[in-house]
């Protein structure tokens, strides 16, 4: 079975073309990792994943590519990449194929599925025991945040109200739960949009966007790349305010009649509208379908 087809592939080997080092922050299956090599680039492949790390130490044993288990917002993991001098660094968030498609995992919303939904299966609460302690507000922001789900208050009620009962434990009880609120309408795509809130909160994934990004940017070579594709409106949100961030010249509070910030901008947005997949790619690859690449240069002298 196929680990994971990379996303945007003609766009990222365009980013690519004439690059030396490039860091791919979110390995999954190495298909991104594949296209960088291709094209003539030494790379460093991070992953949270120990199933991710495996899938790319296997897939490319015979050559150099350095392969690290990790988070990309740990201290750890960017001390390596600006170790490594990268002039590309390229995120592609959220889950791959692979941890979909393997039930074990507990991503998906298919009936009986033990709800896991941990990146790396050895760290954290899984999604169970998220559903278990979170509080009731918790609940309710993370179904409207995360998930834009206008009746966030009363799922998070709904919830409270049974596992009071009996633990939610498997991708039925989460289903059943979201079936009392949303009624008979409750389809797939509902599912999908609440699990995948679930997802983002027991795995903490903006709270390391907004982390990593500024210490990738800061391991980049002068003039280095900095590419993120996000499939998730959250992820996506953060990427382009973080981008337009520091591509502005002052950063002062408006009114200061003194610029005392770093009066000149870190680099320049690329991408003033989010690159997406062409309809062909969705046609073959649906997961493809959300995914919006933006891309940031660091300034020559940043
Ligand atoms: C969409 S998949 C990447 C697929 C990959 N580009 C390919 O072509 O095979 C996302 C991957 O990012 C990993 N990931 C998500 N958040 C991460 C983080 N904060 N640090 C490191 N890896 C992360 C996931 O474990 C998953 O394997």
């Amino acid at each position: 079975m196929i680990y994971h087809t990379p996303v945007l592939a003609d766009e990222v080997a365009r980013l690519a073309a004439g690059r030396c080092r490039g860091v791919d922050c979110t390995a999954g299956g190495g298909g991104h990792a594949a296209i960088l090599r291709g094209a003539g680039l030494r790379v460093l492949a991070v992953d949270r994943d120990p199933e991710a790390v495996a899938a790319v130490r296997a897939r490319f044993a015979k050559s150099d590519v350095i392969v690290l288990e990790g988070r990309f917002a740990d201290p750890r993991v960017l001390d390596e990449i600006a170790r490594f001098r990268p002039d590309l660094a390229l995120l592609d968030l959220g889950v791959s194929s692979h941890q979909i498609d393997n039930e074990y995992r507990g991503f998906s919303f298919r009936r009986g599925v033990a709800l896991d939904m941990r990146m790396n299966p050895g760290v954290g609460m899984t999604g169970a025991e998220w559903l278990e302690s979170a509080t009731d507000a918790d609940l309710g922001r993370v179904f409207k945040e995360y998930g834009d789900e206008p009746r966030a208050r009363r799922l998070a009620r709904e919830i409270v109200r049974r596992r009071a009962r009996a633990p939610l434990t498997t991708s039925d009880h989460l289903v059943n739960a979201i079936r009392a609120v949303l009624g008979a309408r409750a389809g797939p795509s509902d599912f999908a949009r609440l699990f995948q809130a679930v997802r983002i909160a027991v795995n903490d994934e903006l709270s390391q966007l907004e982390a990593g990004l500024p210490g990738i940017r800061d391991g980049l070579t002068p003039g280095g790349v900095l590419a993120a594709i996000s499939y998730h409106s959250g992820e996506d949100r953060i990427v382009k305010h973080t981008f337009r961030e520091w591509a502005r010249d002052c950063v002062c509070p408006a009114g200061q009649p003194v610029c005392t910030c770093r009066g000149r901008p870190l680099g320049r947005v690329e991408t003033r509208k989010p690159i997406t997949p062409r309809d062909e790619e969705t046609c073959q690859n649906p997961r493809a379908r959300s995914a919006r690449l933006r891309v940031f240069t660091k300034a020559d002298e940043a």
